[in-house]
């Protein structure tokens, strides 16, 4: 494998190797992309106020969430259908999770069943991201599934009651390539993503199939099945991390889907603070979005992120080199948090603390 020195090498490469349909796919967020855009810019207005002197000749990265022990703030956030990068998929990308002992979290509508990636990385902490479908015998089925996988959480999306308009999905009429199947599942519910009747074949199935009259009080249905913490991902807002905390959430995720569902909301990092402050220490926040760096990581949790998940870079680096290339991207972002943290004076992720950032306009008005 070529050595790429950090996310945007694999980034290119992808570009290069997916066939359109999938690249547009994954590349894709709503609308006129502004979110998309935004999501990763909004990082650089944050500048880094380094303290010097400070022994930095041990670092430690690890963390706990949700109780459990993992080497890095940064996991694997939940990306759909994964055997369109790499014909290992999500049993790939579990496997780079595993070596590097953060967390994986699957989709519903992955082309690698629960079971597959449960036995491909069975050491691996694992998190189930979980559409509700209007039949709730179905989703009752994935539960189940996924307690006795071993699984530790579930991450409810919660800004889908289906999916925005990605214009080039519509433009060309994505749908699942025919030899690949949404593994969860079986007959219709499997297959009928291989379909389109004219624009994205995925929304269709979507729309369809997903529940969306969600309501708050379904979140209790879903505690009264499970034992496993509930994670809301998907929330941008101070009055909704409240009614997570209120609806008994055990963390939230401030997220915009990766700008896929409706654009023009804040940028995670932006929406990032006052989620920070609604929730008050009550329950873990943890941001995706935009991230591409180890000083995006740090930016993150000095404004109060628990940790960080990143989706897209690991899609890159599955199109590259399968697992392998899954495991140097979060061995690059690995060394690059090591290395945000050293040269910002940091032992520790208790030392990354609110006041070693600042936004770029405090030096505006100087
Ligand atoms: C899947 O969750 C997607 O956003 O396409």
């Amino acid at each position: 494998m070529e050595a790429f020195t950090c996310v945007q090498d694999f980034e290119q490469s992808a570009m290069k190797i997916l066939p359109i349909s999938a690249r547009d796919y994954y590349r894709s967020g709503a609308g006129d992309e502004v979110t998309l855009e935004w999501n990763k810019n909004a990082f650089r207005k944050y500048r880094i106020r380094p303290r010097v002197l400070r022994n930095v000749s041990s670092i430690d990265i690890s963390t706990k969430v949700l109780g459990e022990r993992i080497s890095m703030p940064l996991g694997v956030a939940p990306t759909a259908m994964q055997r369109m990068a790499h014909p290992d998929g999500e049993c790939a990308t579990a496997k780079a999770v595993q070596q590097s002992g953060t967390v994986f979290i699957q989709s519903t509508i992955s082309t690698s069943s629960i079971e597959e990636v449960a036995a491909a990385a069975p050491s691996a902490t694992k998190w189930f991201q979980l559409y509700v479908y209007t039949d709730r015998d179905v989703t009752m089925n994935l539960i189940r599934r996924v307690e006795r996988a071993g699984f530790r959480a579930l991450v409810l999306t919660v800004d889908t009651p289906f999916f925005g308009t990605r214009r080039a999905d519509v433009r060309n009429r994505f749908v699942l390539p025919r030899h690949l199947k949404l593994a969860n599942f079986e007959g219709r519910l499997s297959r009928k993503i291989n379909e389109s009747s004219g624009g994205s074949g995925l929304n269709e199935y979507v729309t369809n199939l997903f529940d969306d009259s969600l309501e708050w009080r379904d979140l209790h249905w879903l505690k009264s099945v499970t034992q496993l913490p509930i994670v809301l991902k998907g929330i941008l807002t101070a009055e909704d991390a409240i009614l997570a905390v209120e609806n008994g959430a055990s963390g939230v995720v401030v997220s915009n889907h990766g700008a896929r569902q409706i654009d023009g909301t804040a940028a995670t990092i932006e929406a990032l603070p006052e989620v920070v402050e609604a929730v008050d220490g009550r329950i873990e926040v943890y941001l995706d979005g935009g991230v591409r760096t180890g000083t995006d990581v740090f930016k993150a949790l000095a404004l109060g992120a628990k940790m960080v998940f990143f989706g897209r870079p690991m899609l890159w680096g599955l199109a590259h080199a399968g697992e392998e290339g899954a495991t140097a991207v979060l061995e690059i972002m690995r060394k690059e948090i090591r290395e945000a943290l050293a040269l910002a004076g940091c032992r520790s992720l208790a030392e990354v603390t609110r006041d070693m950032i600042a936004h770029e306009s405090v030096y505006s008005r100087l």
